[in-house]
């Protein structure tokens, strides 16, 4: 019986496998039967539910009893919650945690939570006997927005954040809005960055849209929330149907904002939250394009007013060099011969990729945000 009172459902198509997605409030306590759909051959099957500790107590049981309720086998993983866990160690557990409860080829890992689960329950799925399936319930603002889809797991090593991972595409995603209710704010906007990027590599009509709805968004109206986690999962099926494992470059527009981004990420030691660097990473990203005669002023503008309207930060409040920066952009994952490639606009749904820009030009973007 379905209980949602909105529910969508779209497949993407990622080269030989398919995902999945369905999107509705209570959509969590679906998630056996919606397994049960797509395994045909084997409707009750050994399942391993991972979760970290926090995510677990606070919605562990809804997915749990709709597991069971389906005839499925279920075991529960828990790790602790944060970054720290996306690590060899907890994978190295997690692995020995799968021997002992004799997870073969037919079973199937869910991830219960945000990127750190996903990304590290993901991978030891798509390691484990060299690959099974797995289904994602997303639980943060930017897994539901942005990483509970596309296939991309990983686990970071000391000094590399995801330097470790497997392209291994889910077979369901199962994204529940109400888990967001019990999220920290900080989080809930921190996520709505992806969100900006998406509308911003897309369309205009999406960013009037986030404009038009921002009250409803913060306040996590459920028929907007589930309207905006289908607008940008569509979008970013559609980026990912062209590029599914990253060959073709298309993919590349998804890192819009990342580049700056993840360089401040990793120089602030991962104490401000990953959206919020994408925030600031777009601000640059723009003011940049802005310097190349590629976009004008008035949409900086609304790009920042935009980030301000959801919380999101503009400038950074701590004053790190330009230098340490530039040290981390050539280590940059994306980076070609030491040059780190910029994905810049030249208007709203129109992004470049460009690894030819001026050094003087990318430091004066990176420096604007420590102006006051
Ligand atoms: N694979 C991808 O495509 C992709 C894309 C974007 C980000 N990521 C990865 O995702 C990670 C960040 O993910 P995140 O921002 O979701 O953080 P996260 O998974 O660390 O979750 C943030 C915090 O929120 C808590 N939490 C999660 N859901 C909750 C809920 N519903 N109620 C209350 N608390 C809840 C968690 O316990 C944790 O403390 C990073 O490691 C990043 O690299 C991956
Ligand atoms: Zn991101």
């Amino acid at each position: 019986m379905l209980q949602w009172l909105i529910m969508f459902d779209f497949t993407l198509n990622a080269g030989s496998r398919k995902t999945r997605v369905v999107i509705g409030p209570n959509a969590l306590l679906e998630v056996g039967s919606l397994l049960a759909q797509i395994s045909q051959a084997n409707p009750s099957r050994h399942v391993a539910v991972v979760a970290d500790r926090r995510v677990g107590a606070l919605h562990g049981d809804r997915l749990i009893s709709s597991l069971s309720r389906a005839g499925n086998r279920v075991c529960e993983y828990r790790i602790d919650p944060g970054e720290g866990s996306k690590n060899l160690s907890t994978l190295g557990e997690l692995y020995h945690f799968l021997k002992a409860q004799e997870i073969g080829r037919d079973a199937v890992v869910v991830a219960l939570g945000g990127g750190v689960v996903s990304d590290l329950a993901g991978l030891a799925a798509a390691t484990w006997m060299r690959g099974i399936d797995w289904v994602v319930c997303p639980t943060t603002m930017e897994a539901d927005l942005d990483a509970c889809l596309g296939g991309k797991t990983a686990i970071d090593l000391p000094g590399g954040k995801n330097l470790v991972g497997a392209f291994h595409h889910p077979i369901l995603v199962v994204v529940d809005p109400t888990c967001l209710a019990t999220l920290e704010p900080r989080d809930v906007r921190a996520g709505l960055a992806e969100s900006i990027k998406h509308a911003l590599i897309d369309s205009s009509d999406f960013l009037t849209w986030q404009e038009a709805h921002a009250s409803s968004i913060l306040a996590l109206d459920q028929a907007v929330t589930t309207d905006l986690i289908l607008r940008n999962l569509q979008i970013k099926a559609g980026v990912v149907e062209r590029d599914p494992q990253e060959h073709t470059g298309a993919r590349m527009m998804l890192n819009f904002g990342h580049t700056i981004g993840h360089a401040i990420e990793d120089c602030c030691g991962y104490d401000l939250r990953h959206g919020e660097c994408v925030s600031l990473g777009m601000v640059a990203a723009c003011r940049l394009s802005q310097a190349l005669n590629l976009l004008n002023a008035k949409v900086v503008e609304r790009v920042e007013a935009l980030l301000v309207l959801f919380g999101l930060p503009t400038r950074l409040d701590r004053p790190i060099e330009f230098k340490r920066i530039e040290a981390t952009l050539q280590c940059d994952k994306k980076a070609r011969g030491g040059s780190p490639q910029f994905v810049l606009l030249e208007g709203i749904g129109k992004p470049v990729v460009r690894g030819d820009v001026p050094r003087d030009a990318v430091r004066r973007a990176y420096e604007s945000l420590l102006e006051k």
